[in-house]
Parts: structure tokens; sequence; C-alpha cells
């Protein structure tokens, strides 16, 4: 067999046919009905007390925070009413030592310092409110109604929530381990900290990144079809979408609930996805998707994250490449020049590469590789050398690369589309209506960046037999960017509404 054909070889490992796409679509709506039964169950689906997406007739000034991963971004959003609005906002790295800190306070408290930092140089009128209320406060007057900006708290970690701003964290993730705050209403930590700066500001609502992604598409999607599915398809992978309040059983099982509005017959559920299958009774599984598993800090949780998402699709590929390269019969990379029988040296793999290393590959080289049309593949020749310590590649071998980190972005897409198919048909929509478009709003850097994401969930889309061609058709899938800064602040609309603040606020 040619180099070539060996990588196509592997890339094959990667197929995910028609058969298997329908039996995870079924087993998805099996696990989205247990987990809106019972707590527990594989798929989270946590009611996130969100009862309305709007339509894009709301105004009003909000703010929004978003704490999700390496930077905290402050912003103050206001919405014109017309599908439109407009956006202010800074942004910081947090500090290593405050996501690894002993006390939720030095977290918070530089969140909050955050907040007023802003607050004085974009809204100095709030914040002159905010010295007045520090000079009245032994008198006993506070702010006016008027001056409470009501902010939405976007906080994409593993949230038990009971009401629309209170939520028990689970536990953390990406990077960040303060035992302090598992267990804990990261919202009242939050407020606890804004309060003793005296600020003027109301935690109002606490936003997974999903909900915040549905409810800005549904503001600035066009027509009047409200969304149904808000999905991130980035560093991580989740969905949040409108469920029929009617069949969330588990809402009344659980304890101290704060009141909801009812009247929409509907609430969002956040599916937190990323754990479907974690049993992978119908994931597929390749030798490298175990290997990666075994060496992650969470073994056998997030497992359909860990097919899918851009935290692991580069380390995917690194496995299934390496995996050619310590072949002794396959000459990737080869070094015609060498003798030895170690692998490293007979290679043109620096010793420093990433290849070498247990996350050392970026998901962007697949976006890079997969795209790349240049002649001679010149392109992902570059970005071997560059990026990678692996000089003199030849075109065979960036063939061979391609042809891998193809087959990797296919199989994420094509599960991606059983987590949307799955959603669209427990919708039920397409049987509603005859030509409605059914709107999902996404958003994430695999969307985004890599070339034909969006036709491989279609081509996979049209391939369920209840859906087809005429219901791939009908679905509408549209970039929602923002959704932790306007999508935050479309909540905190909402949830001011649905709660107005109390004398204490
Ligand atoms: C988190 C979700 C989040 C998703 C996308 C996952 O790892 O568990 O809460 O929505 O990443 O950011």
């Amino acid at each position: 067999m040619t180099l070539v054909e060996e990588a196509q070889k592997v890339a094959r490992e990667f197929d995910y046919p028609a058969s298997e796409l329908q039996r995870a679509i079924e087993r998805f709506g099996e696990q989205m009905r247990d987990g809106l039964q019972r707590s527990g169950s594989t798929l989270s689906q946590i009611p996130t007390f969100v009862t309305a997406v709007p339509n894009g007739t709301e105004k009003g000034l909000y703010m929004a925070v978003d704490l999700g991963g390496t930077n905290f971004r402050v912003c103050s959003i206001q919405l014109h009413g017309n599908s439109t609005f407009s956006l202010t906002q800074s942004k910081v790295a947090i500090p290593r030592e405050l996501m690894v800190a002993k006390t939720s306070k030095e977290l918070f408290s530089f969140l909050a310092k955050q907040i007023e930092a802003f607050l004085k140089q974009h809204h100095e009128e709030h914040y002159e409110g905010h010295i007045r209320r520090r000079k009245t406060m032994s008198k006993g007057e506070g702010f006016k109604e008027e001056e409470i900006f009501n902010l939405g708290f976007t906080f994409s970690f593993p949230v038990q929530q009971n009401g629309i701003n209170r939520g028990t964290l689970l536990r953390w993730t990406k990077g960040f381990d303060i035992a302090d705050t598992v267990g804990k209403d990261v919202c009242a930590l939050l407020q606890e900290e804004i309060d003793a700066l005296h600020l003027p500001v109301r935690v109002a609502a606490l936003v997974n990144d999903t909900v915040g992604t549905l409810m800005a598409r549904s503001y600035t999607s066009p027509g009047k079809t409200g969304t149904l599915l808000g999905a991130i398809f980035g560093t991580g992978t989740n969905g949040a979408y409108v469920e029929k309040l009617s069949k969330i059983r588990k809402l009344t099982e659980l304890n101290d609930v704060a009141s909801y509005d009812t009247s929409t017959g509907e609430m969002i559920i956040n599916t937190e996805w990323g754990s479907f299958d974690n049993e992978q009774a119908v994931l597929p599984t390749t030798p490298y998707d175990a290997g990666l598993d075994a060496d992650s800090v969470n073994p056998g949780i997030q497992m359909f994250e860990k097919r899918v998402s851009g935290m692991f699709l580069g380390e995917i590929l690194r496995r299934a490449v390496l995996s050619l390269v310590r072949n002794p019969s396959v000459p990737l990379f080869s070094d015609e020049n060498s003798s030895l029988n170690d692998v490293h040296s007979t290679t043109n793999i620096a010793d420093s590469s990433g290849l070498w290393r247990t996350w050392g590959l970026d998901t962007s080289f697949l976006s890079i590789a997969h795209g790349d049309e240049s002649a001679g593949l010149r392109i992902t020749r570059q970005a071997l050398d560059k990026e990678y310590g692996i000089t003199a590649a030849s075109e065979e071998d960036a063939e061979a690369v391609k042809a891998i980190a193809s087959a990797v972005g296919r199989r994420a897409a094509r599960l991606s589309a059983v987590a949307i198919g799955a959603v669209v048909l427990n919708s039920e929509k397409l049987r509603e209506s005859e030509t409605e478009p059914v709107d999902v709003g996404v958003d994430g850097s695999l969307v985004e960046f890599y070339p034909g994401f969006e036709e491989y969930i279609r081509e996979a889309l049209r391939e369920v037999p209840e859906i087809g061609e005429k219901g791939e058709k009908r679905i509408r899938i549209g970039i929602a960017k923002d959704g932790s800064g306007v999508g935050a602040a479309l909540i905190a609309l909402v949830a001011g509404k649905v709660n107005p603040p109390t004398e204490n606020d």
C-alpha cells in the first residue's frame, strides 16, 4: 500500500454511517426524555427558569459579564428594539492564581472590581449614583430603582439551577479549581462582592453560554419564528432548547425552587449534551478516542464532547497520525538519509514537536489541512514545518495528514447532527407545519472556522429518514455571535420582568 492508501485506511476508521447515526439519534431522544424525568441522568437536562425567547422588539440598557475560560468580559448592551443592539465591552485575562485561589472571595471580588472599573469608564452617570449611594448609605437611602443595572451572568460551567438567578456549582472545569466554591450559589457570591463595593448592579440572571446563544439568535433572527435551539461547537460542545413545561416532570421534584412564569408553557433546557452516551452504547470509538479518554483528567465523562469539540479533535488527529509514524512499514515524515531504528531519529520530526506530546496538536490545524487547496498542499506543509517542527514534509505526507484530518472533522460534524437532529425531532416542529423554518443558532470556533462544518451536518441530517431532504431544508442554521453578551442581557431583561427587585435588593 502507498502512504496515502495507508492514511485512507486510518481515515476510514472515522466513518460514521447513516445506520449508526440513526441509532444514536434514537438514543439521544431517549436520554433527553430520561433527563426530563429525574436528576442524575446521563443528559443533565437542566431547567434554566428562562420561560420565553425574545422576538426582537425588546429594549433597554443592560449589563452582562462572562466567565467561562481564560478571560473575564464585562459589557453593557443597548437593545434598540428592532433586532439590533450596540455593545460596549472590556476584557481582562484572569490571573492564573485566581483560577486556583484558596477562597471564592478572591476570584469574585476581582470580578466585582472589574465591574466597578467598567462602570467608571463607560457609565459615568451610574458610577456617580454609586458615589451618591456610598455617601447616603448611613442614612438608609439607596438607589432609585431606575439607577440599578440588571446584569446577566454568563457562567459556562456545570451549575444546578433552582431559579433564574440562583444555582450551585457542581464542579469546575477548564483549569479552574477553587474547592470552596463547589456547592455554593455563584450568583450570591458575585452579588456579595458587588454589594461590598456598593455598585448599582443586581445579578438578575445566571446564563449558560448555550442559553445566551439561543436568546441572541432569537432576538436577531429574521421573521417571527422563535429559535428552537442554541448550540456551541467550540472548545466544548453543548446545546439549550425550548421544551414544553408539561414534559419537564422533574421540576416538581426539585427542592427550594424559585417561582417562575408559566404563561408561555415553555422553558429553556440546558441539555449539557457533552455527556451524551457516556456509557458508549452507540458512540463510535477508535483506539485514538480510547487513548485520549484514558489520558484525560475525567475518563469516562463528556464522551460525546471528546469526539466533537475543539478541545479534543487535535488530540484525536495527533494520535491517529502518530499510529502511522510508528508503523515501520509506513514512510510518513520519514528521513530517507537515516538508518537508525529509533523512530524519533528516522523521521523529520523535531524532538520538541507537539506531535510527540499529549494535547500537542491544536484543533486549528484540522481546519488548515482540511481547507488546504493550495498547489502541492504548500499551506499544510508550511504549518507542519513552522508550528510542529516537521521539516521537509512531502506532498504525500501532507495528503496523508489531510485525509485523516478531514475524516476526524467530518465525524465530529456528523455527530453534531445527531444532537441537532434529535432536538429537532423531539420538538415535533417538522410535523406541526409544512413550511415554517426550524431555527437553530450556533456559535463556536468549529462552526466558524472549520470549512464545510455546516454542510457536513446538513448531509447527515438528510440521511435521517424522519428528517430527509425536505426536513433538512427547513432547518435554518445561523451563526449567533455574542450569546454571552447580548443573550445574557436578554435573559436579565426577562428576569427583571418576572422577578422585579425587592426592597432588599
Ligand atoms: C460545558 C457547558 C458549556 C460548553 C460550551 C461544556 O464543557 O459543560 O456548560 O456550555 O462546554 O462552552
